[in-house]
């Protein structure tokens, strides 16, 4: 099937690309307003922005695999980030990602995101999330938790589990 903008969404870009001098300046915002509807971002999703921006695909690819925050695979509704960033990963951020691996099924010496296989929880490392002083920390989309023990992280992936 081919790579659809639905109107509204196409609307949004036109309005956000309007507010720049220069198109090109518009793209992190286009990627971000694409992620957010269609979940992450495929090469033709890469495509598009390029030709709707007068860029090359490499000039979009670059800062899709540059910013930790954009996804080239769909992921699941929960999106479990555990920081391993030096605090955490004194604080026990690995024991807890392990945890949470053991528990969905994943490998927890994988690299990079994994989704349990009923496609619902995402389990990723991420760097360093602002907390610190709470380590270890973890985020379930977009809610910020501190101090994880393994008890937390359970009662955090039951309500994932509904
Ligand atoms: S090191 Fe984990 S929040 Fe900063």
């Amino acid at each position: 099937m081919p790579f659809t903008v639905p109107s509204p969404l196409e609307a949004e870009i036109a309005a956000l690309i309007s507010q720049y001098p220069v198109k090109r300046s518009a793209a992190l915002m286009l990627l971000h307003a694409l992620q957010e509807h269609f979940g992450y971002l495929s090469s033709d999703a890469i495509q598009w922005t390029a030709t709707k921006l007068g860029l090359q695909p490499i000039n979009i690819y670059e800062l899709v695999t540059f910013y930790p925050m954009f996804r080239q695979q769909p992921i699941g509704k929960f999106h479990l980030k555990v920081c391993r960033t030096l605090s955490c990963a004194l604080g026990g951020s690995h024991r807890l990602h392990g945890f949470l691996c053991d528990k969905l099924g994943l490998d927890p010496h994988a690299h990079g995101a994994q989704t349990s296989k009923d496609g619902h929880v995402t389990v990723e490392f991420v760097e360093c999330l602002a907390s610190c002083g709470t380590a270890p920390v973890l985020m379930c989309n977009d809610v910020l938790h501190e101090g994880v023990t393994e008890q937390q992280a359970a009662e955090i992936l039951g309500r994932c589990r509904g």
